[in-house]
């Protein structure tokens, strides 16, 4: 199959009509599959509603098929189409959220295919902002069924480049709406609980969620290695978002971590390996990797998150055997970016010592 590659610009209006949009909206239509950008990540796009087409997001990503699908609509009204029992919290939410990085959980109808929500009786649904994508959901008339656009385990596309990377060949259609503004994937928020929980941290907040429906809980087995405690969302058991090299993320005082990283660089390339720093700005002149890599400024977090995934794969294409990374946690975004950088690095952490 031949991959098509078509550049779209992502302020598209109404009243600007593109020709590849319609293209992509021809072939969501009669069963194929589109990649496309979202303010998050890109997904890889087919009818929710067709089996077929689900069946072949499976097959396209090598995702094992109990890993549900999120389902991507542009009109709220189209929510009780796929949805039922939605909580009077949700509709709160949704007024404030939507359109934006948060998918909410809910009791599936039946009209939604086993294949879809991987034979759970729930359905994940959300409404993307970015234009492009809204675009797309509202001219093809398709509630698209989309997991973020990589090949399974590898870290989700935040360009039209790293899905070609990954899907070259095994998709209809990329649509390039340049990179994410946010760089990594939805909150998930699941609603079918008495007490909303949150099966997978992002943009969207704990802070932000309760602001407006007061006590939201997290979902403890969506930050812990896999095997100690079952995640809700079938997807966050796997070992994803990982790059090829083994990762190590470094904490501490800002001194500590830069001496402890180069003194661990050393170590490893006197034993003949090649290392990669993941650095913020200001620390970058101070390490002495070989391929040090600046995810961005430390006071910047939307800059690192949108980042983050890029210099994941930049360093597996610089071909380093060892990553270290200093640390994101604290600021308002932490616990997003540090749920994904903790599961890069397969939870392995040093505290650096401080002398
Ligand atoms: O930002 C995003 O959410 C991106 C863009 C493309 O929208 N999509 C995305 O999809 O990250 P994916 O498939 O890579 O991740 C979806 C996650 C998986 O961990 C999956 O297990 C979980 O959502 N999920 C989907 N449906 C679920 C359900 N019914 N119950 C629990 N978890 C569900
Ligand atoms: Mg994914």
């Amino acid at each position: 199959m031949n991959t098509i590659m078509a550049e779209v610009a992502s302020d598209i209006t109404e009243a600007e009509p593109s020709e590849e949009l319609q293209q992509a909206a021809e072939i969501l239509k009669s069963g194929g599959l589109v990649a496309f950008p979202t303010e998050t990540v890109y997904g890889l796009g087919g009818d929710a509603l067709n089996p077929a087409a689900s069946q072949k997001i499976y097959e396209a990503k090598g995702r094992p098929s109990d890993n549900p699908l999120i389902v991507h609509i542009a009109r709220e009204e189209d929510l009780s189409r796929v949805a039922r029992e939605i909580p009077e919290a949700a509709y709160k939410l949704i007024d404030v959220f939507w359109p934006g990085p948060v998918t909410f959980i809910f009791r599936k109808q039946p009209e939604v295919p086993d294949s879809t929500t991987g034979g759970l009786d729930t359905v994940a649904v959300r409404m993307p902002s970015n234009s492009v994508a809204h675009e797309l959901l509202r001219r093809s008339g398709v509630l698209i069924a989309a997991p973020s656009a990589n090949r399974s385990g590898r870290p989700s596309p935040t360009s039209a480049a790293h899905v070609w990377e990954d899907l070259n060949g095994k998709i209809d259609m990329i649509l390039d709406g340049g990179s994410c503004q946010y760089g990594i994937e939805s909150t998930i928020l699941d609603m079918t609980e008495t007490v909303p929980v949150i099966l997978r941290p992002g943009f969207v907040t704990k802070e932000m969620l309760e602001e407006v429906i007061g006590e939201v809980a997290m979902d403890r087995g969506a930050d812990r290695p896999a095997g100690n405690i079952r995640p809700k969302a079938p997807g966050m058991k796997y070992t994803h978002y990982a790059p090829q090299a083994k990762m190590y993320i470094v904490e501490g005082q800002t001194k500590n971590v830069v001496r402890c990283i180069n003194r661990l660089v050393k170590e490893r390339q006197a034993a003949g390996c090649r290392v990669g720093i993941l650095a913020t700005k200001y620390n970058s002149l101070a390490y002495e990797g070989d391929e040090v890599i600046v995810v961005g400024e430390r006071s910047d977090e939307v800059m690192i998150s949108a980042n983050l995934y890029r210099c994941l794969r930049e360093f597996d294409q610089r071909g380093v055997d060892y990553i270290y990374s200093e640390s994101f946690a604290g600021g308002r975004f932490g616990t997003a970016i540090m749920n994904r950088l903790l599961k890069a690095a397969g939870y392995r952490v040093i505290q650096a010592p401080s002398i």
